[in-house]
């Protein structure tokens, strides 16, 4: 989805994020997949950090019957119309503003969160390493950015071929092969969990093939949730295979994060 007429850019700018995280309803797999592994915690008093449209609130009153559940949405449209959907609930609290600047009035049980983006940590996940709170647990609480590399003859976009693959170098592109069925990660790039971002060593001098393709995966504990191949909401990245080594950096800031991708050798 994409906006087509000229706006006052703080209009343009709260419209485009709440655009940008409407696809995340088309996944239903996702929702099941988080309300079977959200049935085993109980909590008194829970948060969620970008409670988005509410769907996932809804499945935790219903799952959880929390004593109070704060919603925490710092895009505007999201948050009046999740003050409308909750509206005379006194166990729902909607709060505007961003997760990292909220002080929480009483303790916290179970911070619930789907700051994921398709490079783990390019959505908003930096945030909840600077809390002002301490929640017990967080839901989910770990994630992974796997790679691996294909041939581009194994992909199914006819108009990509190797005569213009190369103006793709050091740019990364999600969903642009669309029926990337074949996923079988032959490494780990970053590992997160909650609250720290770890790296790990990338050397793909032994393997064979053109394409590079990051996937990330969404975990809580020792369970695996969703991956690009089972829920929609998180597509696969492709990028010219032209080294065997890169480098990928975040830098985040007032709820905006950059990345920054390079092959190195
Ligand atoms: C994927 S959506 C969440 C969908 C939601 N779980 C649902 O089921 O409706 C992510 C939401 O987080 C919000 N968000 C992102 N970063 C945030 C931050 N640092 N603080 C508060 N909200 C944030 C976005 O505006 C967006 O609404």
């Amino acid at each position: 989805m994409e906006i087509l007429n000229n706006l006052p850019e703080d209009k343009y700018l709260e419209i485009d994020d709440f655009l940008a995280f409407l696809g995340v309803y088309e996944d239903r797999k996702r929702l099941v997949a988080f309300k079977r592994a959200l049935r085993k915690f109980r909590a008194r008093v829970v948060v969620e950090a970008g409670a988005g449209l509410g769907e996932l609130a809804e499945a935790l009153l219903r799952t959880l019957r929390p004593e109070k559940l704060y919603l925490i949405e710092d895009n505007r449209p999201a948050y009046e119309y999740l003050k409308k959907k909750f509206r005379g609930r006194s166990d729902v609290e909607v709060i505007r503003g961003l997760i990292e600047e909220w002080e929480a009035p009483t303790n916290v049980d179970l911070l619930v969160q789907e700051f994921y983006g398709p490079l783990l940590y390019d959505e908003s996940l930096e945030a909840l390493s600077r809390l002002k709170f301490t929640p017990e647990k967080v839901f989910p609480n770990r994630g992974f950015l796997r790679y691996q590399v294909v041939d581009l003859e194994s992909l199914d976009e006819p108009v990509i071929d190797r005569n213009i693959w190369h103006i793709f170098d050091n740019v990364l592109v999600s969903d642009l092969f669309w029926y990337f069925e074949d996923y079988r990660p032959q490494g780990t790039v970053l590992e997160w969990r909650y609250p720290e971002l770890m790296r790990y060593d990338v050397d793909l001098s032994g393997l064979q093939g053109d394409v590079l393709v990051l996937a990330v995966e969404v975990w809580h504990d020792e369970e695996k949730l969703c991956d690009p191949a089972s829920c929609l909401n998180w597509p696969f990245v492709f990028t010219p295979r032209i080294g065997d080594s890169f480098a990928l950096e975040f830098s985040y800031k007032d709820g905006f994060t950059e990345v920054f991708f390079q092959w190195t050798g």
